[in-house]
């Protein structure tokens, strides 16, 4: 007997198939909460290791490893049924070998059923797209800002402002395409540079300040909501709901503090006899 959801959820190849169509639409999750309720406007939702300064407080993503993407993917699989769901591979779990990257990109798929994984870098990577491609693992590429090389880059600044600079972003995302990546994140570069990528590869663009030039538009989800301190540039905020948590909270002390909550109808009654 076989066991099927009601709900179908997208595939790489349908996110693939999407290049120069109607906009694709994610969002970063970590939690089956938060899971639940994106589930019906996104394409992707992506398990970023941006899990390790949104959940943790880590200053970058470098110490986040894979035991943490397991669980926090395992917990968006469980809250959510349409859309594709990424994981991304943290630093040092892929960049080795292609080898390394198959025995943790197989491992993160098996243990979340997640339909896809990411990983970062350009050409450097692009031999290690082809070996997970070529044995059954859809992998979603990101360059441009590539926040696991930190400690290389220097800063966190957009990318891509000069010729010399933008004609190796450029290079990048050509060389992971052509080696079968279903789709590309372009973080935190120039409009031009976005635009030129978008045209001439045949994997969409996902931007993250990459401009509306590309095929589709990540964000973190904290980041929008208004729940993060410090925002880059290219993070508009849709709510600022950090202030009316802290209302709500403020509110909750002071009721618990004069016993007006909990009331008679958050109080249980004895049984009747
Ligand atoms: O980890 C993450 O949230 C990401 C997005 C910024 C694309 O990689």
């Amino acid at each position: 007997m076989s066991v099927q959801s009601a709900v179908r959820r997208l595939t790489a190849p349908d996110i693939r198939a999407r290049k120069g169509g109607e906009p694709i639409v994610s969002l970063t999750a970590y939690h089956a909460h938060t899971a639940r309720l994106i589930d019906p406007h996104v394409d992707f939702m992506l398990v970023g290791d941006s899990l390790g300064n949104v959940m943790h407080g880590l200053e970058t993503t470098i110490p986040v490893t894979v035991e943490m993407m397991i669980l926090q993917g395992q917990a968006v699989m469980r809250g959510s049924k349409r859309a594709l769901v990424v994981v991304d591979l943290p630093f040092g779990s892929y960049e080795g070998s292609p080898q390394q990257a198959f025995a943790t990109a197989s491992r993160v798929l098996k243990e979340t059923g997640a339909g896809a994984i990411k990983l970062e870098g350009g050409r450097r990577m692009a031999e290690t797209v082809r070996f997970l491609a070529d044995r059954g693992v859809p992998v979603m590429g990101h360059v441009g800002l590539t926040p696991q090389s930190i400690n290389t880059l220097g800063s966190f600044r957009a990318l891509g402002r000069d010729d010399e600079s933008a004609a190796i972003i450029l290079d990048d995302a050509r060389a992971i395409s052509e080696a079968g990546a279903f789709a590309i994140v372009l973080e935190a570069i120039s409009e031009p540079l976005a635009r030129q990528i978008t045209q001439e590869v045949a994997a969409p663009t996902i931007g993250i300040g990459g401009s509306s030039a590309c095929d589709g538009q990540i964000l973190v989800l904290e980041d929008m909501l208004g729940l993060s301190d410090r925002v880059p540039r290219f993070v508009k905020k849709f709510a600022n709901i950090g202030p009316a948590i802290g209302e709500a909270v403020e509110a909750y002390a002071s009721e618990v503090r004069a016993r007006s909550f909990p009331a008679e109808e958050h109080t249980y009654a004895p049984k009747k006899a």
